[in-house]
């Protein structure tokens, strides 16, 4: 059985007040229309189509392979939408699911429920709904006095009795595919808002007589839509507890889940604790037994096994086996840091690599280095490598001593073994086990005091 996901994603998105599409809004990091797609991969065979038209060309390149585009212009509503779909999937398919892009909380496996839902029904359509206190301007699900389904009343048209309905459509519909291209012609075109209402399919099949199947949905968060910003802050949070429950249960400590913030997609190992206030983005991978945080951002990062990563910011770098980091250490894009390094508060590494065992405890500054295993890089150390022009290379050996406030002016190389005095400027190579020392003569002069000693 194929089975063909149309996504649709041509509305304006008026009530967020946005110049981006609303679909490109993330949540957790990706796109909301990430999410549904995700989503829809376990219930689905085919690729999917997306409809688009509100900064279509935003979105077109957002999804590039990964979806059929078909433009819906105008956009007369989410019927007309979902009749574009017909000239790309006519006579290609068995079953269609129509889903809205803003709906980026259902799951796969709610689909998997409806896709099945709609294959043992002798009727062309199943639709998902659930019961809810605050009807967030959903569609009223109206049922005959034998509970079929008889039509899906919006909210603004809904009469007071009607309003009063708990029962909501959520959004996620699951189609024969001939029936559905059929029918959609058939919907007529809304006489106050002047487009066409999906919605209006139900009594299209009750005049048919064929029966309409309602999944009803246990679980309210997974169906929060996303109107406002309002909608989608709330979504965000759904998602951020369902991911970090993901961690959890997977082995993964947290202090306070509710202020630890993992994009979708990171990977965390088992053991590893996450302490609160923490913010795990992009492509990144941590190992098992860390403690990151509290106070640290990670993005785009791996992480080894055993390090501790405390109040922190961590951008394109890697830490291998037991690095310790923190307070207030900043790795930049390219720094590799190799096991057992220690890096305490103020440093600063870009495009390096220290060593197994660099040691680097206060206030430096490495850039376009690399320094060898167990060398000490002694406090205020910094690495001169950008000239005005361009950023020159730094090369120290290994078990090199670089006293506290040395410059290293670039492009410069310390073989193995030598110390550096405090406070020396490095501008020359330094030759194996030697010892660099040699401050600028301090002249001493006596002062005349203006306030007199007593
Ligand atoms: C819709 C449903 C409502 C349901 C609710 C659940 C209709 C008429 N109403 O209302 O019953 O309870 O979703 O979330 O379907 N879109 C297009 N082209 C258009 C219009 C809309 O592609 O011409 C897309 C939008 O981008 C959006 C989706 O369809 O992703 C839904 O449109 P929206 O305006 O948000 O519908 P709701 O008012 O939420
Ligand atoms: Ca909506």
């Amino acid at each position: 059985m194929k089975v063909t996901a149309v996504l649709l994603a041509a509305g304006q998105g008026t009530r967020m007040k946005t110049d981006l599409p609303k679909v490109l809004h993330p949540l957790c990091g990706k796109p909301m229309l990430w999410h549904v797609l995700e989503a829809l991969k376990s219930a689905t065979t085919e690729k999917p189509v997306v409809i688009v038209g509100h900064g279509a060309d935003a979105v077109q390149k957002y999804l590039g392979d990964a979806a059929d585009c078909v433009l819906q212009e105008p956009q007369l509503g989410t019927g007309h939408a979902a009749m574009q779909a017909e000239s790309l999937l006519k006579g290609k398919t068995d079953v269609v699911i129509v889903t809205y892009a803003d709906m980026p909380l259902l799951r796969g496996e709610t689909f998997k429920r409806l896709v099945e839902t709609q294959r043992l029904n002798s009727g062309p359509l199943s639709l998902l709904t659930v019961i809810a206190d605050d009807p967030r301007g959903f569609g009223r699900i109206v049922r005959k006095p034998d509970g079929t389904v008889e039509a899906i009343v919006e909210e603004y048209v809904a009469t007071p009795e009607q309003q009063q309905i708990k029962e909501l459509n959520v959004g996620a519909y699951c189609f024969k595919a001939d029936w559905l291209w059929d029918a959609l012609h058939r919907i007529e075109k809304n006489p106050k808002k002047g487009e066409y209402y999906l919605t209006d399919i139900v009594e299209i099949a009750v005049k048919d007589e064929v029966p309409v199947q309602a999944v009803l949905h246990d679980d309210f968060i997974e169906t929060i839509g996303i109107n406002t910003r309002v909608h989608l802050s709330e979504a965000e949070a759904a998602m951020r507890m369902r991911i970090n429950h993901e961690h959890m249960l997977n082995g993964v400590s947290m202090m306070n889940p509710a202020v630890t913030y993992i994009e979708a997609g990171v990977k965390i190992g088992k053991d590893t604790l996450i302490m609160p206030n923490t913010y795990i983005h992009g492509k990144t991978e941590i190992g098992e037994g860390n403690v990151i945080g509290p106070n640290t951002m990670i993005r785009d990062s791996r992480i080894g096994n055993r390090c501790k990563v405390l109040a922190s910011v961590m951008e394109g770098a890697i830490l291998e086996d037991d690095v310790d980091m923190g307070p207030f250490a900043r790795l930049r894009k390219g720094a590799h840091l190799k096991s057992h390094v220690h890096i305490g508060n103020f440093g600063e590494v870009k495009d390096s690599t220290l060593s197994e065992g660099v040691k680097m405890g206060h206030f430096s500054y490495i850039g376009n280095a690399t320094i060898g295993a167990n060398t000490n890089i002694g406090a205020g150390t910094i690495t001169a490598n950008y000239d005005g022009e361009k950023k020159n290379p730094t090369e120290i050996g290994e078990d090199v001593f670089i006293g506290s406030d040395t410059m290293l002016v670039a492009p410069i190389k310390l073989e193995d073994g030598p110390r550096t005095g405090a406070g020396v400027v490095v501008t020359k190579n330094v030759p194996e086990d030697t010892l660099v020392i040699g401050m600028t003569e301090r002249a001493i002069r006596k002062l005349e005091r203006k306030t007199k000693k007593k």
